[in-house]
């Protein structure tokens, strides 16, 4: 991929050009640890600028017909999956996702545009009497205003089009800040929708190798109504005590530390697949990854053993390369965390079955591994992992099994496998999370409430109600004479 096809420069008020300073920051290949390109380098100026282009379109914007918001969406779908190749390779090349997961992301990614065109023309209010039979009471819904979008480098296409899509279909204007790993797979996004004709203004790309300050101008500012953020917990915590300043609405996907329960009646040939799955999507890099895995001691010789051997299968290289089925992490800050934690947990007991030990040379790559005899007090069961280490611990009981996996101050997502249906509805009761997989290792899409509770976030993305994020509620009292 040459330089010259992919856009590098900030996205404002429709125009691409270079920031103010006229910095640059470099966006390294995880696989080959070399440059991919320079891209312009957003200061709290350009943070200016953004989202001042934003607040002087939002009333525009919010009075354009339902159906052309829609329509913008709708076209922006067809031509990400046009570019379905384009994009794969951006996002392998700048976050290292093997190109086929880079594919299935361009879809998963595109699925929100479709589905938020949809819902553009779908909002709708509410008509009722007070009970004294004296006002009307009417209720309809109005974007929410300027939106702050801060986006993860785990999804750099998907994470970008379910703030992206909402925000548009309810008529909102937003700043756009991606990852600093990730920018051009968000920068080739905004190109799209400029292509599908989305207004100048509505959407403004910002990206920056500051990020604090640049999002806490916007955070502290007065002028941006809402902030949709997908990150971790702790950055998470810093943006709501920003977005209190001025008592900013929020939307918050933050961390997970997933369960994932295989009971003795488990189909394991299932449960394997599913781990595969909750494990090994985007190589452990989500905050959907099964984390801390509790097996029912009769199975759970002939789930790691059979585990072991699918993961021992697979290839680990460069996402680029044919064949390729776990890419590098994403940087070499990812690798020591995985591989300090894998250390951690081995010197507390645990055996490792599979893997283990981080690949050398060139690129952040770390094998799939499997631990068995994870003890409770390995730091990896109290902390995200971010990388291909399933950590296994047997059980006796089921409660004992849900009061541990429930022992966490994240409650993003569960996963459970039984063939008993009333297990399977008792169990998803008691996982104290904000989404279940019922012998299903993946959760996610565009049709469901994406979302968790405890320290896993505020609000929901996708399905119904994610566009109620991005909208108000106004009343109206009207007396009946
Ligand atoms: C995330 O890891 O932040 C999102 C994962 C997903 O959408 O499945």
């Amino acid at each position: 991929m040459t330089e010259s096809r992919i856009a590098t420069e900030l996205y404002i008020d429709g125009k691409w050009a270079p920031a103010e300073s006229g910095a640059t920051f470099t966006v390294i290949n995880p696989a080959t640890e070399q440059p991919v390109a320079e891209v312009a380098d957003g200061s709290v100026a350009d943070a200016e600028r953004a989202i001042r282009a934003a607040a002087a379109v939002q009333r525009d914007w919010a009075r354009t017909a339902p159906r052309e918001r829609s329509e913008i969406l709708r076209r922006a779908y067809e031509l990400i999956l046009d570019r379905t190749d384009e994009l794969a390779a951006i996002m392998t090349a700048e976050m290292g996702k093997p190109l086929a997961e880079a594919r299935g992301e361009v879809a998963y990614g595109a699925e929100f545009f479709r589905w938020f065109s949809e819902e553009a023309v779908r909002i709708g209010g509410d008509h009722t009497t007070t009970g004294d039979g004296k006002n009307r009471i009417i209720v309809t819904r109005e974007p929410v205003g300027p939106c702050v979008l801060v986006t993860p480098w785990n999804f750099p296409l998907a994470m970008g089009t379910r703030k992206i899509g909402p925000a548009i279909a309810a008529g909102c204007t937003m700043v756009f800040k991606p990852a600093e790993q990730t920018p051009l797979t968000a920068l080739a996004l905004a190109g799209i929708l400029e292509e599908a004709g989305l207004p100048a203004g509505v959407l403004n790309v910002v990206p920056t190798s500051n990020p604090g300050a640049v999002v806490r101008h916007w955070l502290e500012g007065g002028i941006a109504r809402k902030l949709s953020f997908t990150g971790s917990t702790d950055v998470g915590k810093l943006l709501l005590t920003q977005a209190a300043t001025t008592v900013m609405r929020t939307s918050m996907e933050l961390g997970g530390n997933a369960p994932f329960l295989v009971c003795a009646d488990a189909d394991i040939d299932r449960a394997v697949e599913g781990a595969m799955i909750a494990k090994l999507r985007n190589m452990g890099e989500t905050c959907t990854a099964a984390n801390r895995f509790f097996v029912h001691r009769s199975v759970a010789e002939e789930f790691a053993t059979k585990l072991a051997d699918r993961m021992t299968s697979l290839t680990v290289g460069d996402g680029a390369a044919d064949g390729t089925d776990i890419g590098p992490l994403i940087d070499r800050a990812g690798l020591e965390k995985v591989a300090r934690l894998v250390a951690d947990a081995r010197d507390r007991g645990a055996r490792v079955v599979t893997g283990g030990t981080a690949v050398e040379g060139a690129g952040y790559f770390y094998p799939p591994t499997v631990l068995t005899d994870v003890g409770p007090d390995a730091e990896l069961m109290s902390t995200e992992i971010f990388g291909p280490v399933a950590a296994i611990t047997v059980f006796d009981d089921e409660e004992d099994a849900v009061q541990a996996a429930n022992d966490t101050e994240w409650g993003l997502v569960g996963y459970v496998y039984t063939q008993d249906v009333d297990r399977a509805f008792s169990l998803s009761e008691q996982l104290e999370v904000g989404m279940v997989g019922l012998n299903a290792g993946l959760v996610s899409n565009p049709a469901a409430p994406f979302g968790g509770v405890k320290q896993s976030g505020l609000g929901r993305e996708g399905g119904r109600i994610g566009i109620d994020e991005f909208l108000e509620y106004k009343y109206l009292a009207i007396p009946r004479s």
